[in-house]
């Protein structure tokens, strides 16, 4: 499994031949302008929640490549009233394919379309693929619910958002990595916009500090798992 950084919260995930795309917010985002939007490949384009700053290249890029998109009812909707493809599911179900398994599962946070329109509730995925497994958290504050997570899933890596005040910050997030049981921990939505600048040393530091690894990639970089 290859994971690679677009910015803000978006990743591709390369499972064997199979490109994913997750959140695809690169037009938008003046520290991705060296990812050109035209050339990511993508098989399947994974969306959280509504929010613009997590959909702005989805229509964009399915519409090139023919993806399937995955997300809640409600965004699906929406996509296949634009004639895209897509794979609509809901908190707590799983879906087997061809790449591995997808889990919806719950976030708190808030989850509208740019013009207002209702984007379902947000959540967050679960892969397990080519015998690794990872979270990605989406959006969200620090829940409870995320203890659920390792009464069925080993996890091998963990995406979580770290900038505060739109999401959890480092302290809800070393939480969350205690509450998913994974402590290899890739950061994600900070430095886009004011309200979500952080301190990067600090940051790993606080994680190190816990026995915990805080990787923050730069944009277009890569790692294997
Ligand atoms: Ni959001
Ligand atoms: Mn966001």
């Amino acid at each position: 499994m290859k994971i690679t950084f677009y910015g803000h919260a978006s990743f591709g995930i390369q499972i064997k031949d199979i490109h994913i795309l997750v959140d695809p917010f690169i037009t938008g985002n003046d520290n991705a302008k060296n990812i050109d939007v035209n050339t990511l490949k993508a098989d399947y384009i994974l969306v959280t929640h509504a929010h613009e700053d997590h959909t702005l290249d989805v229509e964009t890029i399915a519409k090139r490549t023919g993806a399937v998109i995955v997300s809640n009812y409600e965004i699906i909707n929406h996509y296949q009233d634009l004639g895209l493809e897509g794979h609509p599911m809901n908190h707590g179900g799983s879906w087997d394919f061809e790449f591995g398994t997808v889990k919806y599962v719950n976030a708190i946070h808030t989850s509208s379309f740019p013009d207002g329109k209702y984007g379902g509730q947000p959540g967050g995925f679960i892969i397990e693929g080519e015998h690794k497994n990872i979270y990605i958290a989406g959006d969200t504050a620090l829940t409870m619910d995320m203890k659920l997570i390792p009464l069925h899933t080993v996890l091998d890596l963990a995406i979580l958002p770290i900038g505060d005040n739109f999401t959890m910050g480092i302290g809800d997030a070393i939480i969350a990595s205690d509450f998913i049981n994974c402590n290899k921990i890739l950061g994600c939505h900070y430095d886009t916009f004011g309200y979500i600048e952080i301190d990067h040393e600090e940051a790993k530091r606080k994680f190190f500090e816990k026995d915990k690894d805080l990787m923050l990639l730069e944009i277009g970089e890569s790692v294997e798992l």
